[in-house]
């Protein structure tokens, strides 16, 4: 590491004087300062947000005399002496305070990044007209992203925003499970004070910037780095490889761990880091990359899977043979034979694209050292396991290492892995001084995980009666540069790529493939949402050749509880897809019947379609132990301490948890303090992922709640049906009529600081797979079904999505706001993933090219909550969030056959494929 004491220069500034929320400021800036940033860092406003710093997210929208304008692209010196109203002062005017209210009540937040963006768009609407029309609500907010809503909940809050507010519900002790509780993270998200990854900043605190690799694969040689630092004044330091004192190595999964901080020699990828530069923040952030010592020689790069797969092709990572990662395989039966003894088979080949996360809130956090221990405050999904991987890189013990997770702006599975941490942990461990990394835009798009791309190839074979009796399934997946998820991927799709259905004779087999692109890690499914585009059109095309209503072929092919899945698991209870189907078919006999009526009266260019396509999903990790633990306390004040390390990354654990251990407890979930997340002050619950949260820490929750009930019914040498009454101070028990009061400041603490501490792990029951893939990978499977109906424009290509119908068997709905939030949000990321997503790595690094629906892009979505309660989950409930976004993308495409009789084999079906398709359909209509 290059270093010399630091020098701060800054810039001319002059003084600008204007007014904030109904403040008057004056501001010492450069004039052509973005308002952004100077409410942000010179203000501390920080409820502005800042996703692209380029126009196209709209996350920065403030009013500026009234006017929504985005922040990021107004210089400083043009408010002088106007009037600006950010989130922070919504809710000084009736409009603003009611719409912050509505979004609560509407559950129209959900991780919060884009809602300052959209509150402050709203009121500007409403501002002016009080009762708008939803078309104008969507234009009003058509410039604002969010990637986690679906929009739809935030247009109902916006339309009713200033009629009288939905009462917000408050349940009694033992009543919180089932109801709308408004998210107890949710104040924070309306007013502008949540504290996301680059919203505190240590005082003093250093810059970070990493230098990355131009090129999808190049050899690299340092210049003189200690020059370079002496001719910088305001730089303290260059980090590289050597500065790594621990292991310079980590990954998500450790047997396959494979990542350097820095590359040594090579990098692998574009966007791979190579150095890190330290120090003061205008000095770094003016510093011209084009100047840093590195020499770099391009090499040729595997672009895709056939390159990588070529004999003869470079290896990336040399104890892994040609460059496949690993392998997965599920196999039961005799697929060849039954395949050729089957009465009707139909087989298909489908390929999609890397998709981006695109969460509104770019990687960010800050690291500062204490004593010999490290603390870091970022947004994460999963503080123990960076925790763990911090500690291997500085080479210190785990428990010197404390991850503080701020709330999180969206994260989908990319924030699973490491982005900002490393180079935090190290700047601040060589430095000893706070120091800070906000990602770009364009640096989160080129350096975190995609959705893998996939090539799939299938074949299915029936009875003439329509009933399933075998599938053939092959994938390959592009798990780019760096194993991440790639493992879990290969895994999880041999045991889901039949869908929800009996498959007596089956064969699944998949690779991950490395590439020198950027790494394919988690992504709302693990890869079983790009399995069932191809496994759901295939079943659609054997249907049709059945001859048979492609809804009831499901229905007659779903599992049941004592039918077996293709690893041989029989669950016995708690399998609700036919509930799903069924639930479905009034609307899909209608919505078909109303397609042929639109299409046989069609004039213009005009076609409809109606598609369905199931799901099921297996929550918490395959086949592998994933406890989660919950801790929670009695305190002398009569409040309950709640522990619960599950990070909340917009999907609302925090309020589900709560309100599973309340009623266990017995408790209103009004008596609780929430600690979340932080490794110092709260057990692990593992990862926020593969819809677990709800049901692994939501069980641990569960158990801890009903300990802490015994517990204190044995002190109190009390019966089990005694009823205990928080109060302020002292708890009350009642038992046959009789009423005993406590004081709790009488009674002695524990070791924890509590009156009592209940404690309790949950580790979903599984079994190995063995080597067909045979066995229990998963305790609870969560089911779904998606009925999509579509407008096509054949001239142009277009596809426009009329509504979407979305069954699902969540167990129990343990808040269905927050479900419903869940399937909608998943809805828009399956549409986005059908119809306009996809990532070409040197390409549209940013959210103008880069495209994701927005609000005028979203149907109207009818969620259906099917309850089929699971023996294990608490209360019943399964998990909702990756299950929600796999039925979309291959319902729409259904429905793409259907409405126009194409079958794009690669997805997603933007407007340029499906009119050369429908051309293709048509010449070979002419030539047949
Ligand atoms: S940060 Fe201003 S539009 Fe994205
Ligand atoms: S709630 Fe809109 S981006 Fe997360």
């Amino acid at each position: 590491m290059a270093t010399v004491p630091a020098v701060r220069t800054r810039e001319d500034t002059g003084a600008i004087a204007f007014s904030v929320n109904g403040r008057s400021v004056v501001v010492s800036s450069p004039p052509s300062q973005r308002l952004s940033r100077v409410l942000r860092e010179d203000l501390g406003l920080t409820g502005t947000k800042v996703g692209c710093d380029a126009g196209d997210c709209g996350a920065c929208t403030v009013l500026v005399d009234g006017d929504p304008v985005c922040a990021c692209l107004v210089a400083a010196g043009q408010v002088a002496g106007r009037e600006i109203t950010t989130v922070e002062g919504l809710g000084q005017s009736q409009i603003g305070a009611r719409l912050q209210q509505s979004f609560l009540t509407h559950g129209a937040a959900q991780c919060g990044a884009c809602t300052p963006g959209m509150l402050v768009a709203a009121t500007a609407l409403l501002e002016q007209n009080q009762t708008p029309s939803e078309s104008q609500v969507m234009d009003a907010i058509g410039g604002v992203l969010c990637r986690c809503t679906g929009y739809r909940k935030i247009v109902t809050a916006i339309l009713s925003g200033q009629s009288d507010a939905l009462a917000e519900i408050h349940p009694e002790a033992g009543n919180a499970v089932g109801q709308r509780v408004v998210r107890l993270d949710g104040k924070r998200k309306v007013d502008g004070s949540e504290i996301f990854g680059a919203d505190e900043v240590p005082m003093g605190a250093l810059a970070v910037r990493a230098i990355r690799s131009p090129y999808h694969r190049a050899q690299f040689h340092f210049g003189d780095l200690d020059e370079f630092v002496s001719a910088h004044p305001g730089i303290d330091a260059v980090l590289t490889a050597k500065d790594v004192p621990g292991k310079d190595c980590y990954g998500v999964i450790p047997p396959f761990a494979d990542q350097p901080v820095f590359a040594h020699t090579e990098a692998r990828y574009r966007g791979e880091a190579v150095a890190a530069i330290v120090g003061a923040p205008e000095i770094v952030e003016a510093l011209d990359p084009a100047t840093f010592p590195v020499v770099w020689q391009e090499l040729p790069a595997l672009m895709d899977i056939d390159e990588a797969l070529a004999p003869g092709a470079p290896q990336i990572h040399a104890h892994r043979e040609e460059n496949v990662l690993v392998r997965g395989r599920v196999v039961r039966g005799d697929v060849d034979r039954a395949l050729a003894d089957a009465e009707i088979t139909a087989e298909g080949e489908y390929e999609t694209g890397f998709v981006e996360h695109a969460y509104i809130e770019p990687e960010a956090g800050f690291a500062r050292r204490v004593g010999d221990g490290i603390e870091i405050q970022a947004c994460t999904q999963s503080p123990y396991m960076d925790r763990s991987d911090i500690a291997t890189i500085l080479g210190i013990a785990p428990e010197k290492v404390r991850i503080i997770p701020t709330a999180v702006g969206g994260g989908f599975g990319s924030k699973l892995d490491l982005s900002v941490q490393p180079f935090l942990a190290l700047a601040a461990w060589h430095l000893d001084k706070p120091v800070r990394m906000v990602y770009s835009r364009t640096e989160s798009i080129i350096s975190t995980t995609k959705r893998h791309p996939a090539r799939m190839r299938l074949r299915a074979g029936c009875t003439r009666e329509g009933k399933l009796v075998a599938l053939d399934f092959a994938a390959d997946f592009n798990t780019g540069a760096y194993s991440s998820w790639g493992p879990t991927v290969s895994a999880r799709v041999p045991v889901h790529a039949s869908g929800p259905y009996y498959v007596p004779h089956y064969r699944a087999l998949t690779r991950a493939i490395h590439t020198n692109l950027v790494p394919a890690g988690a992504f709302r499914g693990f890869g079983v949402p790009q399995a069932a585009i191809a496994q759901e059109q295939l079943y659609d095309d054997l249907a049709d050749r059945v001859g048979m209503d492609r809804l009831e072929f499901r229905i007659l092919n779903a599992l049941d509880n004592n039918t077996p899945t293709v690893t041989g698991q029989v669950m016995g209870e708690g399998v609700g897809i036919r509930a799903c189907f069924e639930a479905l078919k009034p609307k899909w006999q209608a919505a078909r019947k109303q397609a042929a009526a639109f299409n046989s009266n069609a004039v213009g260019p005009f076609q409809r379609g109606v598609g369905v396509a199931g799901m099921w999903y297996g929550c918490g990790n395959t086949s592998l132990s994933n406890p989660s633990t919950v801790q929670i306390g009695l305190q002398r004040n009569g409040r309950i301490a709640l522990h619960q390390g599950a990070v909340d990354i917009g999907q609302g654990s925090n309020t589900i948890v709560t309100q599973i251990c309340a009623d266990a407890l017995g408790a209103p979930i009004a008596r609780f303090d929430l600690i979340s997340g932080d490794t110092a002050v709260t057990p692990d619950c593992g990862k926020t992922s593969a819809s677990r949260q709800t049901f692994v820490t939501g069980k641990a929750a569960y158990m801890a709640g009903a300990q802490l009930r015994n517990s204190i019914i044995a002190l109190v040498k009390a019966c089990e049906c005694a009823r205990i009454l928080f109060e302020d101070g002292h708890i009350t028990i009642e038992e046959n009529g009789n009423r005993r009061k406590f004081t709790l400041a009488d009674l002695p603490l524990d070791q924890h600081g509590y009156v009592i501490t209940a404690e309790a792990t949950f580790d979903p029951p599984t079994k190995p797979l063995d080597k067909d893939g045979q066995g229990t990978p998963y305790a609870v499977f969560g089911f779904g079904a998606h009925m999509a109906e579509i407008e096509v424009d054949t001239e142009l290509g277009t596809v426009r999505v009329l509504k979407v119908t979305a069954a699902h068997d969540v167990g129990r709905a343990i808040n269905p706001t927050l479900v419903e939030g869940q399937i909608e949000g998943g809805v828009a990321q399956g549409l986005g993933m059908a119809l306009m997503e996809e990532f070409f790595p040197g390409k549209g690094e940013n959210l103008h090219d880069y495209l994701i629906p927005t609000a005028g892009d979203i149907p109207p979505v009818e969620s259906i909550l099917i309850e089929d309660p699971s023996p294990i989950g608490p209360f019943g409930a399964k998990g909702i969030g990756e299950q929600a976004v796999i039925p979309t993308a291959p319902a729409i495409l259904n429905a793409l056959h259907d409405a126009v009789g194409i079958r794009l084999r690669k997805i997603p079906a933007t407007p340029d494929r499906v009119r050369a398709a429908i051309l293709a359909s048509q010449q070979g209509d002419r030539r047949g």
